[in-house]
């Protein structure tokens, strides 16, 4: 384990930006490794804005990879089993360095916007599944991972991150971007579109989609045993997937755990009714014109 001295630079720093989204300034250090990165044919990618599921559905991934076999899904703690492509805090191994150990099949995780995805990607044709949550969900789990992590800059108050949010000021940027940028890129690409909140609401079917993107067939059982160790309540008590095991400078369950609510709607014990029209609105005219539809609940 690190020092804290040795963690400070990567502590609530102001972000900086990368071809005009904000980032942590240690990832954009890392950006000549993440843009030169080679990527093999059979990497799957799993694209997320933040908070949206990304942990639950590397796990998914993992499990489906390993035939759902639970032993082996816990050799590692999730952010190992799934390297975090851009991620880079010193001292630590960065994600690339991290992917370049891993053996093939691998499983990547990426917060990139489609515009910034290393061209590797595209040129060896992998297969990419993004999964995307409604905005008023994100931003609420976003708000509360703000405290707990501290990579993040200071967030304010959740009136004040709102704003923020819905102007595309925080990490990662816009989501609006995010999510239609991603959404564009999958009439051309092999990319699986998937919704946090189908997931929450027929993981079965979800998971069958996975299986028939990925040309794979698991017995009835082991897609049970999946579902299983992939709830909210089996991964919240798993070290290897709820972060526990993550660096205590670099986050901090005690303010807000990593697996928090895990449900559809919370947005709705945060926002106030003013708040609620005012995202509406701002939600609509940044939606204009696209086929791309969230369900808030
Ligand atoms: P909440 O803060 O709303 O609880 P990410 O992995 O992209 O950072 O997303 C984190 C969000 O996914 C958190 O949302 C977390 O609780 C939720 N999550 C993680 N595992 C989950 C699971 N198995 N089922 C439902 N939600 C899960």
């Amino acid at each position: 384990p690190l020092s804290a001295m040795e963690q400070e630079d990567a502590i609530r720093q102001e972000l900086g930006s990368l071809h005009g989204i904000p980032l942590f300034k240690s990832f954009i250090e890392g950006w000549p490794q993440v843009k030169a990165f080679q990527a093999r044919p059979d990497d799957l990618l799993i694209s997320t804005y933040p908070k949206s599921g990304t942990t639950w559905l590397s796990e998914i991934m993992d499990m489906i990879y390993h035939d759902g076999n639970v032993e082996k899904c816990r050799r590692d703690a999730i952010y190992n089993r799934v390297p975090f492509l851009e991620m880079k805090v010193s001292k630590c191994p960065s994600g690339v360095e991290q992917l370049e150990n891993t053996p093939s099949p691998r499983l990547v995780k990426t917060h990139l916007p489609v515009q910034l995805l290393p061209t590797s990607f595209w040129e060896k044709d992998c297969k990419i599944i993004y999964m995307a949550r409604n905005p008023k969900d994100v931003v609420i789990s976003y708000y509360f991972f703000h405290q707990m992590a501290k990579i993040h800059p200071d967030c304010g108050t959740k009136a004040e991150f709102l704003e923020n949010f819905m102007a595309g000021k925080v990490a990662y940027g816009s989501w609006y971007d995010h999510v239609r940028g991603w959404w564009e890129k999958r009439q051309e690409k092999k990319i699986l579109y998937l919704f946090y909140e189908d997931m929450k609401k027929d993981p079965w079917q979800e998971v069958q989609k996975i299986l028939q993107f990925l040309g794979k067939e698991l017995a009835e059982e082991t897609v049970k045993r999946i579902l299983h160790h992939t709830s909210f309540q089996e991964m919240k008590k798993n070290p290897t997937a709820n972060y526990e095991t993550m660096f205590s400078t670099l986050m901090d369950h005690s303010v807000s755990p990593f697996l928090r609510k895990g449900i559809c709607g919370d947005w709705k014990n945060h926002f106030t009714v003013a708040q609620n029209e005012r995202f509406d609105q701002h939600y609509q005219e940044h939606m204009a014109g696209s086929d791309l539809h969230f369900q808030m609940e």
